[in-house]
């Protein structure tokens, strides 16, 4: 059993992680890989974005299944090609993908479906555009059309913050072609939340609830990154929820994407707000985030890969998927300087001691070896990542991991999972209020 997996983050490396242990033990690859897959996987030295190079691997090489990690390979096709080689793969195809790839379907799908969003205007004109936040003012949200990494999306609280932001996407053409059309939409008050399902075309499977911390800084303040840390499950989503969200978000959305034509398998990701009126859709994805895989995957007991072959085969099942009740923190250790410009080539030390502490795991994002030798080469360095039997044992477990990891510049948020600790407050649990009382007075 052979299984290429595309991408170098640590998503990649926590899918490789939770496939390693699978029953079939399975043969691994990674493209590229990063420091940590080395260890459990063969890395390839071919980009994820090398449409070219990983078919023409994968032709040679013939893997059993084919999992692609990030949207950029999916949204470019990389599903179509290898499938047209007639090899099995994990991911949307480019048609589906849009889902992410555009914003602007993305919002057309979930009107005609009848999605809960947040209401919007498109614009491909920059004075058409200042009109319309004038008139809506502010708070609003300014939002690239296509791909950005993350960075396209200006939540504004004044006036003045929303015109400079459709400048920058439309007349500066800050994201390039992705900035074509900006979407100007409604600001939603609430609590995040992703909810991440399998889908084989026709069944939905929704994976245990994340949420992700997406600004740079405690008490989110700063700009957004790729996700500083996350845990999951995130309580805000109340077992009366899952039934709407299984309705409301995903079947409708699939219903509209089949009246197009258009037949959805892999991972579908939503982006939710849990506001007073119910959840909203903030955006999808057409992948596995990054780092809800992280915290997602050590809860899912036995097996991945029957899930995913399912997924490719059109018989996805609930009973292929089972959750473990121990909560799962991750923290993500970033490179001096991020989501800004940032040094890289830093030795890393500490991992294996960090690894020994009972319920550890380190998932590796932008590391790489150099002749035995852990470097940083990305902006997100580490997810440290634990499992515990509450969620303070677990948020404790986490954070001694990063005390004994090391490299120069490292920076972390020190309040992942604060909101989930907070609610539990609020719902009464005792240990937490004492656990809380006794950190802060
Ligand atoms: P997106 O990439 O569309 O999920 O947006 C990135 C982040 O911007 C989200 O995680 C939210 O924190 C925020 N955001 C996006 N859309 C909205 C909205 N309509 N109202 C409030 N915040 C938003
Ligand atoms: N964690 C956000 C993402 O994967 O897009």
């Amino acid at each position: 059993m052979k299984i290429l997996i595309v991408g170098g983050g640590g998503r990649e490396h926590a899918l490789a992680w939770k496939l390693a242990q699978g029953r079939r033990q399975p043969t691994l690859f990674c493209a590229p890989g990063n420091g940590g897959t080395a260890a459990i996987a063969t890395n390839l030295p071919i980009e994820a974005e090398d449409l070219d190079g990983l078919t023409a691997w994968a032709t040679t090489h013939h893997p059993d299944l084919t999992i692609i990690g990030p949207e950029a390979p999916l949204c470019a096709g990389l599903t179509d090609r290898l499938q047209a080689a007639g090899l099995r793969v994990f991911g949307p195809t480019r048609d589906a993908a849009q889902m992410e790839g555009s914003k602007v379907f993305a919002k057309e799908v979930m009107r005609a479906a009848g999605v809960p969003t947040a209401e919007a205007h498109v614009f491909d004109n920059a004075n058409a555009a200042l009109a319309d936040v004038r008139q809506r003012g502010a708070p609003i949200v300014i939002k690239a059309e296509g791909l950005a990494a993350g960075k396209g999306v200006f939540v504004c609280a004044t006036l003045a913050e929303a015109e400079a932001a459709i400048r920058e996407i439309l007349l500066a053409r800050a994201f390039g072609d992705a900035g074509r059309r900006v979407v100007i939409e409604d600001f939603l008050d609430g609590e995040e939340a992703s909810i991440l399902a399998l889908i084989d075309g026709e069944h939905i499977v929704m994976l245990a609830s994340a949420q992700d911390h997406k600004r740079v800084f405690d008490n989110d303040a700063g700009p957004n990154t790729g996700g500083m840390g996350a845990y999951s499950p995130a309580p805000v989503v109340t077992p009366a929820l899952w039934p709407v969200i299984r309705e409301q978000v995903f079947a409708r959305t699939l219903a509209e994407l089949k009246r197009r034509g258009i037949t959805y398998k892999g991972v579908l990701y939503a982006g939710l707000m849990i506001t007073s009126a119910g959840p909203k859709v903030l955006e999808f994805n057409c992948r596995f985030g990054d780092p809800e895989t992280q915290v997602v995957l050590p809860r899912l007991r036995g097996d991945l890969l029957p899930a995913l072959d399912a997924c490719v085969d059109g018989c996805l099942d609930e009973s292929l998927v089972a959750w473990s009740d121990e909560p799962c923190v991750c923290v993500v250790m970033a490179s001096g300087g991020y989501p800004g410009p940032y040094a890289k080539g830093m030795p890393i030390t500490g991992i294996a001691d960090a690894a020994r502490q009972d319920g550890v795991v380190v998932f590796h994002s932008g590391t790489r070896l150099e002749h035995e030798h852990l470097l940083t080469s990305g902006g997100r360095v580490l997810g440290v990542t634990a499992r515990g039997a509450t969620l303070p044992d677990t948020v404790q477990r986490a954070y001694r991991g990063t005390e004994k990891i090391h490299f120069e510049g490292a920076h972390f948020r020190t309040d992942i999972a604060a909101r989930a600790l907070k609610r539990k407050v609020l719902q009464g649990d005792k240990r937490v209020q004492a656990d809380l009382a006794a950190k802060h007075g």
